[in-house]
């Protein structure tokens, strides 16, 4: 019997289709571990070897990873979406209500996009807390965290354009109220304004603007963003960790990005020898790989969870003389739409620009690098109290923004 299912798989494995397809042997030596990454064009995004720490799950609690499997499930989604919507003022809200109704399995789908969305919100933000925490954005990081800051706001700019699309209610007052922040924004204010809308209103001409933006213009600039990003994280010495001397050099690693363990390869034919497997490093078939499956079965299920038992808002199609009251933006503006409350200036332009200029300069600030690649460094302490208080404020605001105000902005119990 072992002999006979030996034979098969020997007869499947050393033929010309197999082998033009898998440039590797079985996975059981170093080389064909090396080969499985380098010959395949997607796992080819890791580098053959990864610092061990940076494996650990309680290091980047796979939050980038998280991100781009909900980018990617979001594509996915949405393309099957875009067969049934169509992006015009007077059918888009009834081909919203024939997917959930009529289309098979439409109601799941619109729920999974939707859900993944506001997912990618949130995971991206922690990701960031994740890389500002363990101060991986110092030397040589400075610019994928810049990088980085880009893809924040894709992501936020693919949520928010999304956000019209369904036609009702809450889509047009959310973008009516978002759109309108921009405009508080001195000279340029009203035209970023009418720019976005193709109007003064929101009407066909905004809808057209965003479901292009949404569907075409964003996605690819968020796929190319992201790619640059992993590049990136491949030239700067892999994902961070501490700083460790290597065996036969007293510089630390992370000072020669170029040297440094988790960029090795290992080309057909290279014979790998001990000197050249540092021993802070570890296969990325063996060690990471399967984690990364085990993280896309998680996040599947509880996606999958969650559309299953929480369907998608749709309100009442949209309607330019029912104003609800209040009339509130989406729930990641909420904390500066609180703000605008008190001051439009402030909240919708000041403290906006502020917010985005300071994360980019950010990483330039940090001049000592000190201790990256750990987590709440005591070392740390000033930067890691003030940024928190920010996060602080900034979550504060929108829970007060999305359950506190009611009638005419006015403050009320959530229940
Ligand atoms: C679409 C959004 C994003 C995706 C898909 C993404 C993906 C990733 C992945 C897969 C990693 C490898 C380590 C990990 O999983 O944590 C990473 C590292 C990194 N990311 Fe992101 N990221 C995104 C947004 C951001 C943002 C918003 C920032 C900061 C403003 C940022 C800054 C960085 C930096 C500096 C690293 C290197 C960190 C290290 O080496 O430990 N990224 N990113």
């Amino acid at each position: 019997m072992e002999s006979m299912r030996r034979t098969i798989k020997s007869l499947l494995t050393t033929n010309r289709v197999w082998k033009s397809f898998f440039r590797h042997g079985r996975v059981s030596n170093d080389l064909n571990r090396a080969l499985v990454i380098t010959s395949n064009v997607v796992l080819h995004l890791h580098p053959v070897k990864v610092r061990k720490d940076s494996v650990r799950f309680g290091y980047t609690l796979g939050l980038g990873g998280i991100s781009c499997l909900l980018f990617i499930i979001l594509v996915f989604t949405g393309v099957l979406l875009a067969f049934y919507y169509v992006p015009s003022a007077a059918l888009a809200y009834q081909s919203i209500k024939d997917i959930e109704m009529v289309v098979s399995y439409g109601r799941i789908l619109r729920n999974m996009h939707r859900w993944a969305a506001h997912g990618m919100v949130i995971t991206v933000l922690l990701h960031m807390c994740r890389v500002f925490y363990t101060n991986s954005y110092s030397k040589p990081r400075e610019f994928n965290w810049v990088v980085g800051v880009g893809l924040l706001l894709l992501t936020l700019g693919l949520s928010f354009t999304g956000y019209l699309l369904p036609w009702d209610q809450l889509a047009f007052w959310a973008i009516t109220v978002g759109t309108s922040m921009a405009s508080y924004a001195p000279v340029i204010g009203e035209k970023i304004r009418y720019f976005l809308l193709g109007g003064n209103i929101v009407g066909q001409g905004a809808l057209i603007r965003f479901y292009v933006l949404h569907c075409f213009v964003l996605p690819s600039v968020m796929v190319l963003a992201m790619a640059l990003h992993f590049w990136r994280i491949r030239k700067d010495g892999g994902i961070s960790g501490p700083e460790l001397a290597t065996a036969n050099e007293s510089e630390s690693i992370s000072a020669f990005p170029e040297r440094s363990y988790g960029l090795m390869e290992v080309v057909e034919g290279t014979e790998i020898t001990a000197e050249r497997i540092p021993e802070n490093t570890v296969f990325t078939w063996t060690h990471l790989i399967p984690k990364e499956l085990l993280a896309t079965i998680v996040v599947l299920t509880a996606l999958n969870l969650i559309t299953v038992f929480f369907n998608a808002p749709l309100e009442e199609m949209a309607n330019a003389t029912v104003t609800p009251n209040p009339a509130k933006a989406p729930w990641y503006f909420l904390g500066l739409q609180e703000l605008v409350h008190y001051s439009a200036f402030f909240g919708g332009v000041l403290l906006p620009a502020l917010i985005v200029v300071g994360l980019v300069v950010l990483p330039y600030t940090d001049v000592r690098g000190t201790d990256p690649g750990v987590w709440f460094s005591p070392k740390r302490k000033t930067q890691n109290a003030i940024f928190s208080i920010l996060v602080l404020l900034m979550f504060a605001l929108i829970i007060v923004g999305t359950f506190f105000r009611g009638q005419n902005w006015k403050m009320q119990w959530p229940w």
